[in-house]
């Protein structure tokens, strides 16, 4: 089963799918950019089950490039898998670690058997990473293998993003 693709540009948190990806940081506790826009979509109850997601070390739920799931409240989507990209520091393990987060939060749609997921620009907003390099990053590891999935949206927020993403998945 081949995932459909969709580039578009809107708003991650509007988006009536089995589960969003939420750009998060580490500690896993809300932020600004998509992840405030979540919070605030989701309402409190999605801080509340952040907290229950156990740490792993000292200040860390989420470490990069992996991925932890929770419910989506009172956002349209159903779910809500939280990963974390890295902060851009033009190394090569910039790279693998970007990958490594969008792989984490598809391997974990399809482990609780999601049939529709959606990814914002993770990484470019904040953690400064270039865009035609993330969305090259983004579209290697979604055709890297048959994910079981009917639906892969990227969804970004800015024409520029937009433009990157379309580009990038031509
Ligand atoms: N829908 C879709 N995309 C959005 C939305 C939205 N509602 N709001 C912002 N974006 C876009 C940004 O424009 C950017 O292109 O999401 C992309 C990711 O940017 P950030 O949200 O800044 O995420 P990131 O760069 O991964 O930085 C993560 O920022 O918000 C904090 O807690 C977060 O510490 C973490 C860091």
């Amino acid at each position: 089963m081949t995932a459909r693709i969709d580039i578009l540009q809107g708003d991650l948190t509007r988006q009536a799918v089995d589960a969003i990806v939420n750009a998060a940081n580490r500690k896993m506790l809300g932020g600004g950019g998509v992840d405030g826009a979540i919070h605030r979509a989701a309402g409190p109850r999605l801080l509340e089950a952040c907290r229950q997601v156990p740490e792993v070390e000292p200040g860390v739920r989420c470490p990069t490039g992996e991925a932890r799931i929770t419910p989506g409240f009172d956002l349209p989507a159903r779910h809500v898998i939280h990963t974390v990209g890295p902060v851009y520091g033009g190394r090569p393990r910039d790279a693998e670690l970007l990958a490594a987060a969008f792989r984490a939060s598809l391997a974990l749609a399809v482990d609780h058997a999601l049939r529709s997921i959606a990814f914002p620009a993770i990484s470019c907003g904040v953690y400064g990473y270039p865009l035609d390099e993330a969305a090259a990053v983004s579209a290697e590891v979604v055709h890297e293998r048959d994910w079981e999935l009917d639906e892969v949206r990227f969804v970004l927020f800015s024409r520029d993003v937009f433009a990157a993403w379309k580009h990038a998945h031509h």
